[in-house]
């Protein structure tokens, strides 16, 4: 009975030092490294061009990419792209770096924002969220958004981690299966229509917006 308590008490313990040590911004948005988002093997695996391409990306279309992060898919989309890109971010140290490297890679069709609500409605053939989803502190008020931002017939790739163990990502208990993100599109006016196994740590899913808001 006593080691149980103790047991407990140390479980505790490291919970308090483990939420202590997590990287938040003052703000409490989670920091992520730019460095880490852009890791080769990371780069390799998602292959920005590459799937922004089989997904129907072209020069004619306007993406929308939230959670932009250090932009790895938004300068890409921009060389693709003769339209607009928007980088959509709530982190201040990833929106001071898609701002600098906009000017720096003189990105003009890219448009950073720091809310999804700064993006007209109707405006976007695409919108992306690449390992986002599982981050979003209110999932349904995005998905609303992103109905919104979306023409009819436009598309939402997702891009997640697999839900098992995998040399990259978040614990397991926090990674959203393909069956848990196609369940939080059932209420929202989106069919899925492509499955796509990335690799080892990464799968992708396109839905579709299907009626006019
Ligand atoms: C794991 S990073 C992925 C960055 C980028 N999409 C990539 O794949 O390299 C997740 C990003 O989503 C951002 N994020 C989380 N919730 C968000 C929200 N509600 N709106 C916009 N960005 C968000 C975080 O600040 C973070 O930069």
């Amino acid at each position: 009975m006593e080691s149980d308590k103790c047991f407990r008490n140390a479980r505790i313990y490291i919970a308090k030092i483990y939420v202590m040590i997590r990287p938040y911004e003052s703000s409490g948005v989670m920091t992520h490294n730019p460095e880490k988002l852009e890791r080769a093997d990371r780069l390799e695996e998602l292959a920005a061009a590459t799937t922004l391409q089989r997904f129907g990306f072209n020069e004619g279309a306007v993406l929308c990419d939230i959670g932009a992060g250090s932009g790895i898919f938004t300068f890409v989309a921009a060389g693709i792209t003769n339209k607009t890109v928007y980088a959509v971010e709530i982190s201040q140290n990833m929106l001071e770096l898609l701002r600098s490297r906009t000017k720096e890679y003189a990105s003009s069709n890219v448009i950073v924002e720091e809310n999804i609500a700064g993006v007209p409605t109707d405006s976007c053939d695409m919108a992306l969220l690449s390992c986002v989803l599982h981050e979003v502190a209110d999932v349904p008020a995005m998905l609303f958004e992103i109905n919104r931002i979306l023409k009819t017939g436009g598309s939402l790739v997702i891009i997640e981690f697999h839900k098992r163990k995998t040399p990259a990502g978040p614990p397991v208990d926090e990674r959203l299966s393909e069956e848990d993100t196609a369940a939080l599109l059932e209420a929202y006016p989106f069919s899925l229509k492509d499955r796509f196994v990335m690799g080892e740590n990464y799968y992708a899913l396109r839905f579709v917006k299907t009626l006019a808001d």
